[in-house]
């Protein structure tokens, strides 16, 4: 029953609705009443454009799958049938398959936005492991997802991906099987995936962003500045620098959901291959499992990483194992307690491991690691201040340092490899966990600026 307390409405259809239901009270807490800083920036678009492309993924993915067959036999010409027969199937198709690319452009944007202002840090803790575990969803949708057309690049693609877990010691090779349902990727490999992408993925991702979005309305939201505005209340217990979500950022928001949908449409309408970047000329040939392609590459939102597991050679393992020495080393004379002792000893454990295991398996492992070192941000960065405006200029430049190494591997796996890509690649992977382990070396490091009690705030 409807309390007063929750001053909800008492007549008409609203007032029957919330004495059964908590409608009102659900919109005033979640939208009308969110009080959201009010310096929100450009930077603050991405969180709402990612539910837009979440919502156009899972209602264009609907009308596919009306069309669709998920058949070793028909899959590839049920595509074609949906591009050429089905009426407006070529749009569904490539709002679709555009969508898939917008939704990485867009995430990475947002995690970012994360790692600029800090908004990872207490008391959005959750929040961004909630994100970190849709990031993870999110990869796991497109790779499933990208063996439905079954072209060339799709089954070779997952052919490639799935052999790379018969690298784990005793249990790889039955866990690839165990994946593929079959010795090769085949009909019995396109079920089981059709079935992931279409179901069971999506209600985790969704029941995940419904998580991440109400960890962030139970703390509130961070902003440019990384000021708590929670901690400046006026009587009335608003914080005196939060505007109502509704109408402020709902206006706010459209404005740049209108900017992308025409971003969107021009590239659905003018290039929707966006240049083999997003579909594949491979992809437009049927799979073809005695015809292996000259290269098979990810598409470009994996290629980061995917750059770093072909950078885990030998001579890279090698690499690995020194700074692994190193670290032990260096645990044993300034490592305190327990630790003392106990990291030393997984650091040998962790070498004679990797002296008995091929370097196959550990390209596996820092490609994992690469996407796992994200979860434990909150407590590698130590900086008194979460804002970047706030930190020193060497931690900017540690930043752009990171970001350039992350869009250098990015551009490196979309390219055959060669011995100097592979070192660059090398390197770059280097400085990616350079950055994060080194985080509680450096982050409390340098003269950082007195953040502002109040928000900056220029109206426009
Ligand atoms: C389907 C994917 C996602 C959706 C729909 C989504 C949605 C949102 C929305 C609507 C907001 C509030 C608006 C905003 O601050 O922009 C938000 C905030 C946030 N998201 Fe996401 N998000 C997604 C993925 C991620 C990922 C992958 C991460 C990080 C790994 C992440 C980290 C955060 C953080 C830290 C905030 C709080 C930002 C702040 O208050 O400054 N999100 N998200």
């Amino acid at each position: 029953m409807a309390t007063a307390d929750k001053e909800v409405e008492t007549t008409g259809l609203t007032g029957w609705i919330d004495r059964r239901f908590p409608m009102t009270s659900t919109w005033k807490k979640h939208v009308s009443e969110y009080y959201a800083p009010k310096n929100f920036n450009f930077w603050y678009f991405f969180g709402s454009l990612a539910l837009l492309v979440l919502v156009n993924q899972i209602v264009t993915g609907i009308f596919l799958t009306m069309n669709y067959k998920p058949d070793a036999t028909l899959a590839f010409a049920s595509v074609e049938y949906i591009m050429r027969e089905v009426p407006w199937g070529w749009l569904i198709r490539y709002m679709h398959s555009t969508g898939a690319s917008m939704f990485f452009v867009v995430v990475y944007l947002h995690m970012f936005r994360g790692l600029m202002y800090g908004s990872y840090r207490k008391p959005r803790e959750l929040v961004w492991i909630f994100g970190c575990a849709i990031f993870l969803c999110l990869m796991a949708e497109a790779f499933f997802g990208y063996l439905l057309p079954w072209g060339q690049m799709s089954f070779w693609g997952a052919q490639v991906i799935v052999n790379l877990f018969s690298a784990i010691p005793f249990i790889g090779p039955d866990l690839s099987l165990w994946i593929r349902g079959d010795y090769v990727v085949s009909d019995v490999t396109l079920n089981r995936f059709f079935a992931f992408h279409v179901i069971a993925i999506p209600l985790v991702l969704i029941g995940l962003v419904v998580a991440h979005l109400v960890a962030l309305h139970e703390v509130g939201s961070n902003n440019p500045d990384g000021v708590e505005i929670k901690a400046k209340k006026g009587a009335d217990g608003i914080p005196l620098d939060g505007i109502p979500f509704h109408p402020y950022y709902s206006v706010h928001d459209f404005m740049g959901v209108s900017v992308f949908l025409l971003i969107f449409a021009a590239i659905i309408f003018f290039a929707p291959e966006m240049g083999g970047y997003f579909l594949e000329a491979n992809n437009f040939v049927p799979a073809n499992p005695l015809q292996t392609p000259p290269e098979i590459a990810p598409v470009w939102y994996f290629t980061a990483f995917y750059a770093m597991l072909r950078a885990t050679t030998d001579p890279f393992k090698i690499v690995l194992m020194i700074v692994i020495a190193v670290l032990g080393l260096l645990a044993l004379l300034k490592a305190r307690g327990k630790w003392r002792l106990g990291l030393p000893v997984l650091a040998v454990l962790v070498l004679i491991f990797m002296a008995l295991t091929e370097s196959k398996f550990w390209g596996v492992v820092v490609m994992g690691a690469a996407v796992v070192s994200l979860f434990f941000l909150p407590w590698l960065d130590r900086s008194p201040v979460k804002s970047i405006r706030y930190r020193p200029l060497f931690h900017k430049v540690f930043y752009a340092i990171f970001v350039f190494a992350f869009l250098l591997l990015g551009f490196l796996g979309t390219r055959p490899p060669s011995p100097a890509a592979t070192l660059i690649a090398q390197i770059c992977a280097l400085i990616y966990f350079a950055f994060f382990l080194g985080m509680p070396f450096w982050t409390p490091r340098g003269k950082f600026k007195t953040p502002p009690e109040r928000v900056h705030y220029k109206p426009h």
